[in-house]
């Protein structure tokens, strides 16, 4: 996979820019709020149909002005395509690949594959629950149109669900109801959990070998799925029938407490480093390989589920880095696309990486140095 160039319009601080990529390292460097981050914003949102910041996207939109657009060219399996992505205030989003409109938002997810890391995938680590879910889940929807599919519908029926607990009348209509909505739960969920232990399993091989060679061999870095419904087999049927196990057991404090207290919505990943959980008793430096061990293997799974190594998109870390760390990377990205955001260059470790390409940004422009 290879961004041959991007175009922005109206977006953040750019009134309208073109900017031409390496197919290896691209350097992004200038002081603070100057646009650099707005760059690889505009990459994640034509990857994800969202961006990595805000969930509003007229905060994308220039100040001054309605309409934005981003326009990314790139390359996958030798076949060209042109991302067209016209943002305006307040309006519904209209896509354009090789010139056809896109009918949902979501039918951008797996064109453009990119993986992301900025200083904020520490919170993977170090905070709840809900930040690992959201690891597992937009790398499946990314490679996997029908997971997208299966989690926004598992939302949409659980948002009903709790409705109707905090139903104040407790009469026989509402357990009807709720048996209905415990049905499509179950369907959509059960697949969910199914992909998610799938995927855990695969990139907790690619995780635990990267991070063995990061440490010098002393650790064993593994991931844990804790499902919050207890099944023994793979088979989607095993878990449906754990999973209606589990919600009839829970209706009745469901009702009490109005809420919905399983379901893939409060599945756990556990991270640990020789047996011990990273959150609690890993040091700086072990939280930092860790990060870095799962998203190499975010990048390797990509490769191995779509057939194309993903850009790899990185937001102020790779200074952050230490040499022995900005080593591995560059060693273990050879082929790979690379935007890197930095205040200064000077001292970053490129090793032999033949191919790259600075860029200075400076109030909303980009220059090539
Ligand atoms: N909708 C918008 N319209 C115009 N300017 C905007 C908009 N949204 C953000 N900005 C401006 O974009 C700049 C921030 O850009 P960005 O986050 O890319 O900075 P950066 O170069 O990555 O900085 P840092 O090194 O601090 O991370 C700020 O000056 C901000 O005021
Ligand atoms: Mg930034």
């Amino acid at each position: 996979m290879n961004i041959e160039s991007i175009f922005l319009l109206n977006f953040r601080n750019y009134s309208e820019q073109y900017i031409e990529l390496d197919p290896g390292i691209n350097i992004f460097y200038g002081e603070n709020a100057q646009g650099k981050t707005n760059v690889i914003e505009a990459v994640y949102l034509l990857t994800m149909g969202k961006s990595h910041r805000t969930n509003k996207y007229n905060e994308m939109v220039k100040w001054d002005k309605n309409d934005s657009r981003i326009c990314i060219k790139f390359n996958k399996d030798d076949f060209d395509y042109n991302i067209d992505f016209v943002l305006k205030r307040n309006q519904k989003k209209q896509i354009k690949v090789n010139g056809v409109r896109l009918d949902k938002l979501s039918d951008i997810l797996g064109k453009l594959n990119t993986v992301i890391f900025s200083p904020d995938h520490m919170k993977i680590i170090k905070e709840g629950p809900s930040e690992r879910r959201r690891f597992i889940d937009s790398i499946l929807s990314q490679t996997k149109p029908k997971y997208y599919y299966n989690f926004t519908q598992y939302l949409k029926v659980l948002a009903q669900r709790n409705v109707l607990l905090c139903n104040e009348k407790n009469d026989g209509i509402i357990e009807k109801t709720l048996d209905i909505w415990d049905h499509q739960l179950i369907e959509y969920g059960s697949r969910i959990i199914k992909d998610r232990q799938i995927f855990v399993e695969s990139i907790d091989n690619k995780a635990w070998k990267i991070n063995k060679e990061l440490s010098g061999g002393r650790e064993d870095f593994h991931l844990k799925y804790m499902p919050s419904i207890a099944y023994g087999k793979h088979e989607i049927t095993d878990i449906k029938n754990a999973f209606e196990k589990r919600l009839t057991e829970a209706r009745a404090s469901d009702m009490r407490r109005k809420l919905t207290q399983y379901g893939p919505h409060r599945d756990e990943l556990n991270l640990f480093i020789n047996d011990k959980e990273v959150r609690n008793y890993g040091s700086q430096g072990q939280q930092r390989s860790v990060l870095l061990s799962l998203k190499l293997s975010e990048m390797e799974y990509i490769k191995d589920e779509t057939g194309s190594t993903p850009v790899l998109l990185l937001d102020d870390v790779f200074s952050e880095l230490d040499k022995l760390r900005q080593g591995f990377l560059i060693s273990f990205i050879k082929n790979v696309q690379v935007i890197i955001t930095c205040t200064d260059y000077e001292n970053l470790y490129l090793g032999d990486k033949s191919t790259y390409k600075i860029f200075n940004v400076r109030s909303g422009k980009v220059y090539n140095k």
